[in-house]
């Protein structure tokens, strides 16, 4: 951690600004995306689902990930989950039975704004509540998901089943209700927002330090992209996760105290980091470093 805050230091990061953000997220969308295509050029658009994988310099990287695609690590955790969403409840009804055409080639509109329950909703949220409402007692549904690491990757797991029935679909978010746009603005001020001890917003890291490598062997994917892989498998965690633990991650990793898991304000984050990825095809659950 020290060295990663020296070599911060030394490119002029630390008490670095960021540009002011103030606009429609309309005019964000734009904005956003030609900054990565400005920033690197020479990566096509679809390409940028592929995580870090798809910056120039990160070659090597890139040769290892395909490697391990021939026989993705997460094969395993996506084989449970898909039992899961699979099996039949007690009731003898299926994950399926509570989502739009079962499930499948819905993925890419989430999260989304639900007026109802006037609160943004994940995957994850939809599927804890169809387990719920048919009467099922997963471990998920009343563990605490920071600590039960267990519980939290089975619903990873089940996740990530759900995201795969859309691989391909391209992510599309409806941002028009109020409500929406204020969860939005609320997500974009937690992006742009400096955190923990190393005063870090997430668009340091993941925009003006994207494609650079620092602490030795840690390359810094481009923002846009970020939701597509997800839920994924690090190769140092060897298993399925949210996208939560991850946003949990790297909130410590600048030492700042990290959110709960399903918390409204990763809701938030994440609605801002995948509209902003709009058009992008989902590759979930993806290998990553
Ligand atoms: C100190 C630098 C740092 C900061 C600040 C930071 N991250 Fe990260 N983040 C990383 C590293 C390192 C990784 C793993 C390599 C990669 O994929 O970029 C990562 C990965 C990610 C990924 C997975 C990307 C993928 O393609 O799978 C997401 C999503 C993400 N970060 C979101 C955020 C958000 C949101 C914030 C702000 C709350 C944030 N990060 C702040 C360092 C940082």
């Amino acid at each position: 951690m020290k060295k990663i805050l020296l070599t911060l230091v030394a490119m002029g990061l630390v008490a670095g600004a960021l540009p002011a953000v103030m606009a429609d997220p309309a005019s964000d969308l734009k904005q956003f995306q030609a900054f990565f295509k400005k920033k690197f050029p020479t990566v096509p658009f679809d390409e940028f689902a592929n995580g870090l994988y798809a910056l120039p310099g990160n070659e090597e990287y890139r040769d290892q990930w395909n490697l391990m695609n021939e026989f993705p690590p997460y094969e395993f955790g996506l084989t449970n989950g898909m039992k899961l969403w699979e099996k039949p409840f007690k009731n003898g009804k299926t994950f399926a039975s509570c989502f739009k055409n079962g499930g499948k080639n819905i993925a890419q509109g989430y999260p989304y704004w639900d007026e109802s329950s006037k609160m943004i909703r994940t995957a994850e949220m939809d599927i804890m509540d169809c387990a719920k409402r048919n009467g099922e007692d997963f471990q998920f549904l009343t563990a605490d998901l920071d600590k039960d690491t267990k519980a939290r990757v089975q619903l990873a797991e089940v996740t990530a089943a759900f995201y795969s029935l859309s691989q391909g679909q391209r992510i599309k978010i409806d941002i028009s209700a109020p409500g929406a746009i204020k969860a939005y603005e609320e997500g974009k001020k937690f992006w742009w927002q400096r955190r923990g001890q190393l005063n870090f917003a997430c668009a340091h890291c993941h925009m003006d330090l994207a494609g650079r490598n620092f602490g030795g062997n840690q390359p810094l994917s481009a923002a846009l992209g970020h939701p597509t892989g997800w839920p994924a498998q690090r190769i140092a965690w060897a298993r399925i996760e949210t996208l939560h633990r991850r946003y949990v991650t790297c909130n410590s990793q600048v030492r700042a105290k990290p959110f709960k898991h399903g918390s409204d304000i990763y809701n938030n984050l994440q609605l801002y980091e995948t509209f902003n990825s709009s058009g992008l095809p989902l590759t979930a659950p993806a290998m990553r470093n």
